[in-house]
């Protein structure tokens, strides 16, 4: 897909549905008793996965378009699945349906594609076998297929390394079919969605600091649940409009939860022109319209407790420092070599490639803004948020800018190129 320089993007949109939080719906949906009803799923290949590894194990989801139906199976119901489970590309999926794995009567298989197989699964390994499970990297990579023996587990508490949603997420899931309590504590809180929605489902859970404690329970009830836009794919509009001469974008109807919204924070702190309107709560989930508009920028310091707020964010912040004066430097965030992609590898390399000044550091990137760019030919490594990021700095580089593997944006938001376009 080929990109030119654009100016002048107008008009509203509104986002798809939240991917962390569609991935919950099912999970949860799965093992409560009764139909879970869920708007605005996210249609992405992600959560697709996700809805099929479900239905492999006996659970019946519909969809009509954004909505979903889950007919649960109640917490002991999941059915021994024939064929190993295939999470696709997500990591999400793979590490949260693994906590469940861990404590059901059967045997399973989880496996998923190229990139999912390279992608470290000791740091769920490693919890889940505290509490009882049986789980093997069946390459002894500690990498996917794994296979999971399902056990009685028993309560642990965890001190987790990382900050991350999916291991916490994992242990608390493996939590609700413990003996005793589980409580994970992380170093930074990361995105809060699973204890949220524990908590809508009627599950026992306590949460302070950055420790989040959850008790075994016999019954989840079904629920009603509206999915929020998801601001990982807001950010791409917000920088769009941002960093393109003489926009306005009004994006309707984002998720900011306050354990995501570390975009915005980096957006003022650069000097971004920024609206945000709250609107009415979606059930526990916080809702706005964001209104931006071109901005001068300047350059800013990413690390710390921020970094889990806005770690999906952090492809597409790189291009936004590259369109402010100054040096915005990104560190604590070691994780971005273990997403979909080597983000710091990949970013650092396309970004040079285009004519910015990036320099790949162990934990992050230093970037000195200001530089103009230039087209280039850009291979995503089929990471979505790499292609959405280079289609950002296509339209505000001069020449034209190449992305080979654009297509991979169906696994978060499959119309983002239409959406793109329409502004
Ligand atoms: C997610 C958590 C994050 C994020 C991923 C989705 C989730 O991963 O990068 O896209 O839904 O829990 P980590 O928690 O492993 O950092």
């Amino acid at each position: 897909m080929k990109f030119t320089k654009r100016t002048a993007l107008r008009g509203e949109i509104t986002v798809p549905g939240d991917k962390s939080i569609s991935h919950r719906t099912i999970l949860l949906g799965s093992l409560a008793e009764g139909m879970t009803e869920v708007h605005g799923f996210l249609q992405g290949a992600d959560c697709l996965s996700s809805i099929a590894c479900f239905q492999a194990m006996g659970v019946t989801i519909e969809r009509e378009g954004d909505t979903v139906r889950i007919h649960g199976k109640g917490l002991h119901g999941l059915q021994a699945p024939t064929q190993p489970l295939d999470a696709g590309n997500s990591g999400t999926t793979t590490r949260l349906m693994a906590g469940i794995l861990a404590a059901q009567p059967f045997t399973s298989t989880v496996t998923g594609d190229a990139s999912i197989q390279k992608r470290p699964m000791k740091r769920i390994i490693i919890p889940l076998t505290q509490m009882g499970a049986n789980i093997v990297s069946i390459r002894g990579n500690d990498c996917a297929p794994l296979r999971i023996q399902g056990m009685p587990l028993t309560g642990i508490h965890y001190q987790s390394p990382v900050a991350s949603a999916q291991v916490k997420s994992a242990i608390l899931l493996a939590g609700l079919y413990a003996d005793g309590e589980t409580s994970v504590t992380e170093p930074y809180l990361s995105r809060n969605h699973t204890e949220l929605m524990f908590r809508a489902f009627g599950i026992p859970i306590h949460c302070e600091g950055t420790t989040a404690t959850v008790h075994p329970t016999e019954h989840l009830t079904a629920q009603q649940i509206i999915v929020p836009g998801d601001i990982s794919s807001a950010a791409y509009f917000i920088v769009a409009a941002l960093i393109t001469p003489n926009s306005c974008i009004t994006i309707r109807n984002v998720g900011i939860n306050p354990t995501r919204d570390g975009i915005l924070e980096v957006c003022r702190a650069m000097g971004a022109d920024l609206t945000v309107e709250p609107l009415r709560r979606e059930q526990s989930e916080p809702v706005a319209d964001i209104t931006v508009r071109t901005s001068a920028l300047k350059g800013t310091v990413i690390e710390g407790s921020l970094i889990p707020k806005l770690i999906d964010e952090l492809p597409i912040i790189a291009v936004l420092a590259c369109f402010a004066s100054g040096t915005t430097i990104i560190r604590d965030a070691q994780e971005l070599k273990v997403k979909e992609s080597n983000r710091i590898d990949v970013m650092t390399r396309h970004l040079t490639a285009m004519g910015a000044d990036v320099e790949a550091t162990d934990d992050g990137m230093i970037i000195h803004g200001g530089k103009p760019l230039h087209g280039a030919v850009i291979d995503s490594h089929l990471d979505h948020r790499i292609a959405m990021s280079f289609a950002i700095a296509g339209m505000n580089a001069d020449g034209e800018t190449e992305i080979t593997g654009a297509e991979c944006v169906t696994i978060s938001y499959p119309d983002f190129y239409q959406d793109l376009k329409r502004l």
